[in-house]
């Protein structure tokens, strides 16, 4: 298994190369690209570690020979937010950066599965999957938006409010992947029960997590070793399900239901990337009136993803 991390020297890169140096299955090989000049040396540091996986550092000239051969490249290359900012916010700046990345990703390794962490992730994803058809290689089954830090937080805040362990807990999360495109399905959550005040602030600090982090490290920038425990997780998810595991995770893909394009459901993965995209069951009252409000909103950043590229 060869997986690539692009934008491997920041914050999430950092913590996500050292995770998958570690858990990655014996015989791997971890290819660490960035633009920032202290890449190879987080490869050499990495590579001190005792694990059977292979890590090579590549700088800005070197993205093609990083990407080639690659089963799964990671995308978290890009600007995170400062206080006062939206996910948004990050879209002049981080559109270009993945538009030219996937380029690469398609002329290299155009068989690989993509994750994009890059925000704003409601975006980035169209701009990913448009830039891929330009080239002429877009399988909808390997492209996925990485929403699993949304799957992580609804977990660790409901264990915390009801005193479980948190490994015991499963909250799915729909929808997309800022505000209130987010969207916990509290009343799925197996052996729990919520109040409507519960219900309320849960579904809140859930959409508003980001922001939590944002504000405590007070401008040093966003999420990023939990955002790094959780792109870790989607990979080696994808990585057990190429080997022949049954795995599912939510994740962002395209659906092309009623819903919009793309939207965060429960997906099977497998040998080739989506394997399946399973319903994501009843929705409760409060569920289904916030999924109607957002809708319009999700669908915007769609477009707006798809019209930065076929403008
Ligand atoms: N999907 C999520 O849940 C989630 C969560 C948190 C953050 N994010 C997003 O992830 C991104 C990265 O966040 P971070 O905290 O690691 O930022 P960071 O600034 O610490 O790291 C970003 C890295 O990307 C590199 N980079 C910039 N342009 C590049 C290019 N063209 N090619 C390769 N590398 C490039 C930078 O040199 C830097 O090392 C941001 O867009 C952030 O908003 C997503």
């Amino acid at each position: 298994m060869k997986v690539a991390v692009l934008g491997a020297a920041g914050g999430i890169g950092q913590a996500l190369s050292l995770l998958l140096k570690t858990q990655l299955p014996a015989g791997s090989e971890l290819s660490l690209y960035d633009v920032a000049p202290v890449v190879p040396g987080v490869a050499v540091d990495l590579s001190h570690i005792p694990t059977d996986v292979k890590v090579k550092g590549f700088g800005k000239d070197d993205l093609a020979t990083a990407l080639t051969g690659c089963d799964i490249v990671l995308i978290p290359a890009g600007v995170p937010r400062k206080p006062g900012m939206d996910r948004s916010d990050l879209f002049n700046i981080n559109a270009g950066i993945v538009k030219n990345l996937i380029e690469a990703i398609a002329d290299n390794c155009p068989k690989a599965c993509i994750g994009v962490i890059t925000n704003p992730v409601n975006t980035t994803v169209a701009i990913a999957a448009e830039t891929l058809k330009a080239k002429g290689v877009y399988d909808k089954n390997k492209l996925f938006g990485v929403t699993t830090l949304d799957v992580i937080r609804a977990e660790t805040f409901v264990a915390e409010l009801k005193g479980l362990n948190p490994a015991n807990v499963h909250v799915p999360v729909i929808g997309g992947h800022s505000g209130t495109t987010i969207l916990p399905l509290l009343s799925q959550v197996e052996g729990v029960s919520f109040s409507d005040d519960e219900i309320s602030k849960l579904t809140h600090r859930i959409q508003n997590a980001g922001t939590e982090v944002v504000e405590a490290k007070a401008g040093g920038g966003s999420a990023t070793l939990s955002m790094g425990q959780a792109a870790a997780r989607f990979c080696l998810s994808l990585v057990a399900a190429m080997r022949g595991e049954n795995v599912v995770e939510y994740t962002y893909v395209e659906t092309n239901s009623a819903d919009a394009r793309f939207f965060a459901h429960p997906v099977r993965l497998g040998k080739n990337g989506v394997e399946e995209i399973l319903p994501y069951g009843k929705l409760s009252d409060f569920e289904q009136k916030a999924k109607d409000s957002m809708l319009e909103g999700l669908r915007g950043d769609i477009k707006l993803g798809e019209d930065f590229v076929n403008a």
